[in-house]
């Protein structure tokens, strides 16, 4: 079976990827935004991988070279930047090359052409020793196969790298016993692999990529392989952990839920080419190609388009900045004077507190402005998700206020543009 065989080479990686001494990293370093940066990478399996590029630039089509030489172009010139504490989810059908480029990011893989720049440095000139180093304390690998060794507990698995690099006993039981409990598994260290469900499993994956503490950690598939309820549990976890700790993540999925729920950025892959780099609102809104449509064709996308991605600014003179008691009548001029169907009101802490229209404020008169409020006229959050906007939508007939963190006007939506939406993805 495969499956073994991938266990025990995945192993082996993997044991090779986890050595070193996570304290180094524990000083706090001032880090640019850009960790990571690929430029023009190129990756051709086969016996002839020159002349496959030189087809390439000719600008034949990966199947034709491939049927023509033999050499299978899996990576095609691609260009990218991870930033700081962002998960960025690479994307694409099974084949499209996703395991080829996380692999070539750690050097697992020797680019035929193209950088890697990691914190600033180009790893292709380093030696093996140096890009052992950085396998080991930079970039961590998590492994679809869990990769865990069988005959250690799973704290020892989690602290193996730790102990290859020669740290006491008891300072990597104690990195070790921090990063457990932060996965959730803070009472199993003494239990074998296989006393663990999936799930488990590869959650000591997980603490074992973070007990070196790494400027990036790489997932390949990571969760593709476990029932769809663990499979939510353990991405809601990641979520947590990125907001935690700020981790900045490269994350492989074939599935388009998995990578709109966690990616802040996804880069679409398509026959060794990035076609599309977006935020999933993005995606969804202006879809680079029917490739990259189609894997949405399926999905309730309501829940990914969120307020933000939506509004607009409220004009300068549909906003009154007031306070609450200011005489009402006062600002009728002004809305009229803009053309303005509604005003939004915003007191003197910034905050919103109602909406008004001139004939709400001429009736409220001399009386204090929130006699004027529109009483079926409700703000949303900016997090709000088209599917909250849409039933807001049908109850209400003027422009949605929506409100930011702190509770100050961020924009309004109108809710023709919110039907607008609905009926598009009604569409699709
Ligand atoms: N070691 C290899 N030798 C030859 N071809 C390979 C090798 N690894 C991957 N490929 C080919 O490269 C292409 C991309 O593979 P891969 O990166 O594994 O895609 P994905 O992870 O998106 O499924 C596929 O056509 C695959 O068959
Ligand atoms: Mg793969």
């Amino acid at each position: 079976m495969t499956t073994a065989l991938n266990i025990t080479s995945e192993m082996e990686k993997a044991s090779s990827l986890i050595g070193g001494n996570s304290f180094a990293n524990e000083v706090a370093q001032v880090r640019p935004t850009e960790l990571l940066k690929v430029q023009n990478l190129c990756k051709v399996f086969g016996p002839s991988p020159a002349k496959a590029m030189e087809m390439l630039k000719q600008g034949m089509g990966r199947n034709e070279i491939f049927e023509q030489t033999g050499n299978m172009v899996a990576v095609d010139n691609v260009s990218l930047s991870v930033m700081q504490g962002e998960i960025f989810v690479i994307m694409g059908l099974s084949g499209s090359g996703k395991s080829t480029l996380v692999r070539l990011l750690n050097r697992l893989i020797e680019p035929t052409s193209g950088q890697v720049i990691l914190e600033g440095k180009d790893i292709a000139p380093m030696s093996t020793e140096e890009l052992r180093e950085v396998r080991r304390k930079k970039m961590s690998m998590v492994f679809q196969s869990f990769a865990l060794l069988p005959n250690r507990t799973v704290i020892d698995n989690v602290c193996y790298g730790l102990q290859v690099s020669g740290i006491s006993k008891s300072d990597r039981y104690e990195v070790a016993r921090k990063v457990l409990s932060r996965v959730g598994l803070g009472k199993y260290e003494t239990l074998y692999p296989g006393e663990l469900s999936g799930g488990m499993q590869q959650r000591v994956g997980l603490a074992r990529a973070l007990a070196v503490n790494p400027s990036v950690l790489l997932m390949d598939e990571a969760f593709s392989a476990l029932d769809p309820l663990i499979r939510f549990e353990m991405q809601n976890e990641l979520l947590r952990l990125q907001k935690d700790e700020q981790r900045t993540i490269v994350f492989i999925s074939h599935d388009i839920e998995e990578a709109i729920k966690i990616g802040g950025r996804v880069g679409v892959m398509k026959d060794g080419q990035l076609v599309q780099v977006g935020t999933p609102a993005e995606l969804i809104q202006s879809p680079a190609n029917d490739y990259v449509r189609d894997f949405f064709r399926n999905v309730d996308v309501s829940r990914f388009l969120k307020a933000n991605s939506l509004l607009v600014p409220v004009h300068a003179g549909g906003k009154i900045v007031c306070d609450e008691s200011a005489s009402a009548d006062r600002f009728a001029d002004q809305l009229i004077d803009a053309g303005a169907e509604c005003g939004y009101v915003c007191n003197n802490a910034g905050k919103y507190i109602g909406c008004v229209t001139p004939a709400s404020l001429r009736k409220a008169g001399q009386s204090a402005i929130t006699n004027a409020f529109l009483s079926d006229v409700f703000p949303v959050s900016i997090k709000a998700d088209l599917h909250e906007l849409s039933h807001i939508a049908l109850q209400q007939e003027h422009d949605v206020p929506i409100t930011d963190e702190n509770g100050g006007l961020a924009g309004v939506i109108s809710c023709r543009a919110i039907l607008k939406q609905v009926m598009q993805r009604r569409e699709a």
